[in-house]
């Protein structure tokens, strides 16, 4: 059984994943109002991966004896200045979960959870993965932005992402 203060910490962060994919969802929205369809795509597989990171804290939760607590989500931002600045976003938010994930390992380790904190251990690697691919697509658009035509050669690329599910924990 988790101690109250974890699974609560747990239901936090199911709800913040659960704003990932509202916020990717906005932004993939956003892409497709601009008729840049590729960029879109790579929204829709990031909000994809965040569905999927939501289910794995509820499946973990119910693993561990805890009750789920399903609250409001807030409503994402729904215009940007440009998909550069979709991108620098982006990137912030990524950190932003990270430090919510290390925040998390922290909790664990202070109540000698060693289960969760084992589970988190998955989160921690993914947030390698996803500031690296935040930031390589901000700094894409850095370089080919200026140049003419250099947009729609990053949709095009963009529009090859595809959703690969995280292996199931259950
Ligand atoms: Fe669920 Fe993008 O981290």
């Amino acid at each position: 059984m988790m101690d109250g203060k974890m699974q609560d910490a747990l239901n936090g962060q199911l709800n913040a994943e659960l704003y990932s994919a509202y916020l990717y969802l906005s932004m993939e929205s956003y892409f497709e109002s601009k008729d840049l369809s590729g960029f879109a795509n790579w929204m829709r597989v990031q909000a994809q991966e965040e569905l999927a990171h939501a289910m794995k804290f509820y499946d973990y939760i119910i693993q561990r004896g805890g009750k789920i607590t399903l609250s409001q989500v807030n409503g994402p931002p729904a215009d940007w200045e440009s998909p550069l600045v979709v991108f620098k976003h982006v990137y912030e938010h990524e950190q932003n979960v990270t430090s919510l994930i290390n925040q998390l390992v922290n909790l664990a380790i202070a109540l000698s959870d060693h289960a969760t904190n084992n589970f988190l251990q998955w989160f921690v690697a993914e947030q390698v993965e996803e500031e690296e691919s935040a930031n390589a697509v901000l700094q894409k658009i850095k370089i080919m932005g200026e140049a003419p035509g250099g947009i729609f050669m990053l949709d095009s690329e963009l529009a090859k992402r595809v959703f690969t599910p995280p292996v199931q924990t259950k």
